[in-house]
């Protein structure tokens, strides 16, 4: 499965409309914010220069029903999914009856301080009720589940969280097996997350030529995402 990643500030309808051509399986919008804390968190993000998609919250159910909807709209084969960053679970929930969302994201990867210090991003893989919190989505979405972690957090042993949330009964695990070492993927984290687990696993990170996608499906995920490639709503290599 060939997967577009999020990227705040840029994955709107608009560009998941110009990047499906493409040959992507699933396109994601947001990230999104989806209670006070996030948002507020979100605004600060971007005053120092990040771009966000700063909605207001009471808007946020009506804006992505109408963002995926256009999506739908352009192409009804494609999976549209949306990267949501809520602080309960509730939020997430509410967001899966939309009827042209394929998949809600659960975020549990974002690492700017301002969503770390309010427990958001990638802080939720060491929340204590993070089984309950998964599980509540899982058991509730009207929509298949997707979480998106980032690998090798600091503290965060990845195989454990990645067994966890899997066991939580997730149609995907998305995985920025970000290596802090290289500029590179982190293809050994990858090879064993596919050897352990039987979800279905997104791998993402530096895939930007089709050496890189073969590099990653060797690993043995069962697809790939690509975010910086695609940043100028340009790709330059065949997916
Ligand atoms: C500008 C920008 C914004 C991003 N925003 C989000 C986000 O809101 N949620 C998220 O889960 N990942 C976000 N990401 C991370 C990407 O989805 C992806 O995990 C990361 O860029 C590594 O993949 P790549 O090497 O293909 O870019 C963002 C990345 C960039 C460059």
């Amino acid at each position: 499965m060939k997967v577009l990643a999020p990227m705040a500030g840029i994955t709107d309808s608009d560009f998941l409309i110009k990047v499906i051509p493409y040959g992507f399986d699933m396109v994601t919008l947001g990230g999104y914010n989806l209670d006070d804390e996030t948002l507020n968190a979100a605004k600060l993000v971007s005053k120092r220069g990040r771009k966000e998609f700063i909605i207001p919250i009471y808007k946020i159910y009506e804006y992505i029903c109408f963002e995926s909807f256009r999506v739908k709209n352009f192409n009804s084969e494609v999976l549209i999914s949306a990267n949501l960053r809520s602080l309960n679970p509730e939020n997430i929930v509410k967001l899966s009856k939309i009827n042209s969302l394929d998949v809600v994201e659960i975020n549990c990867h974002c690492r700017q301080k301002e969503f770390i210090d309010i427990g958001c991003g990638q802080e939720m893989l060491k929340r204590d009720d993070l089984e309950e919190f998964i599980s509540y989505v899982t058991n509730n979405a009207s929509s298949k589940v997707s979480v998106k972690i980032r690998g090798n957090v600091l503290g965060v042993n990845t195989l454990e969280i990645a067994d966890l949330i899997s066991s939580c009964g997730v149609d995907y695990l998305h995985v920025d097996a970000m290596n802090p070492e290289v500029d590179d993927a982190d293809f050994d984290l990858l090879n064993s997350l596919a050897n352990e687990l039987d979800t279905f696993i997104i791998g993402n990170n530096s895939v930007n030529s089709e050496a890189q996608v073969s590099k990653m499906l060797e690993t043995g995920v069962n697809g790939f995402s690509i975010g910086r490639a695609i940043i100028d709503g340009n790709l330059d290599f065949q997916i």
